[in-house]
């Protein structure tokens, strides 16, 4: 009995159900845990993105600082109500993908390669003493060469100076498209400008090293080098997400204080 077939079964079984047990109750245990981590690296992005981020201190404390807003894409105002959802919550990318709550993009226009945008949009606005607007950040998304890129921007109190870039999500490939995350890259961004005097998108992540001597210096960045399709696709984000379909009329309402 001692080394019998039945034995050697019975013992595979309880091992495997105790060690099923086991995975189960860590999954069921750890979602909450991991969707509330999630969450909050999230959150810092949208922080550091507007470089107010301390690692020292608790996330959520230090997003609470940060007043959100809907942005209504199709009049640009910014809302604090929509019926059936919760600001608090809210998340434009997954909205993005709900018959009742997004669009098809004109696939002439489409070129962030979105497929479809949410009705609304999402702002984050720091405040300074005086109650004016510091700084706002923004979520942006667009395909790059393997996938989309997802991330934040962030505008300084002009709504046109960019404070900072921070993608949370990418398929990007490490050492090529994945430098979109290096700091240094990303500093690059800091002090540029989206928008050029006639108001049109400017910004551009060119081919190479921008020239000092450039007439254009302020709407240029360093292409990522070996990465030229994923500087296009950061480019077509840009227009996209800063254009008529995206933020223009919106920044343009804050501008003229509305
Ligand atoms: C395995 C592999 C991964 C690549 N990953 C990327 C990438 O993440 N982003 C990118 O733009 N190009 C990537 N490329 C290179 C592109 O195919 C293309 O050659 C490049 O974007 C052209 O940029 P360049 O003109 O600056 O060399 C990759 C190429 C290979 C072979």
């Amino acid at each position: 009995m001692k080394d019998s077939v039945l034995r050697t079964l019975l013992v595979s079984f309880v091992v495997c159900f105790i060690c099923s047990l086991v995975v189960s109750y860590s999954a069921v245990s750890l979602r909450d845990a991991q969707e509330t981590n999630k969450l909050n690296d999230k959150r810092s992005k949208i922080l550091q993105a507007a470089g107010i981020f301390n690692p020292n201190l608790p996330v959520e404390d230090q997003f609470n600082k940060l007043e959100q807003k809907y942005i209504d894409f199709s009049s640009g105002l910014l809302i604090d109500e929509v019926d059936g959802l919760d600001l608090s919550t809210y998340d434009p990318v997954e909205f993005s993908k709900k018959i009742n709550f997004s669009k098809a993009v004109n696939p002439d226009q489409d070129i962030a390669i979105i497929k479809s945008q949410e009705l609304y949009g999402k702002i984050y606005i720091l405040r300074d003493q005086d109650q004016g607007i510091d700084k706002v950040v923004l979520p942006v998304r667009g395909y790059g060469l393997w996938g989309t890129l997802f991330g934040f921007i962030s505008l300084g109190a002009d709504l046109n100076t960019i404070e900072g870039l921070e993608f949370y999500e990418h398929k990007e490939t490490p050492g090529l498209g994945g430098e979109v995350d290096n700091p240094n890259w990303k500093n690059l961004w800091k002090g540029k400008k989206i928008y050029d005097l006639r108001n049109l998108v400017e910004i551009e992540v060119i081919k190479g090293k921008v020239s000092q001597n450039d007439l254009n210096i302020a709407y240029k960045v360093d292409g990522l080098s070996g990465a030229t399709l994923t500087s296009r696709g950061i480019t077509n984000m840009m227009h996209y997400w800063f254009g008529d379909n995206g933020y223009k009329t919106a920044l343009e309402g804050l501008k003229n204080g509305s």
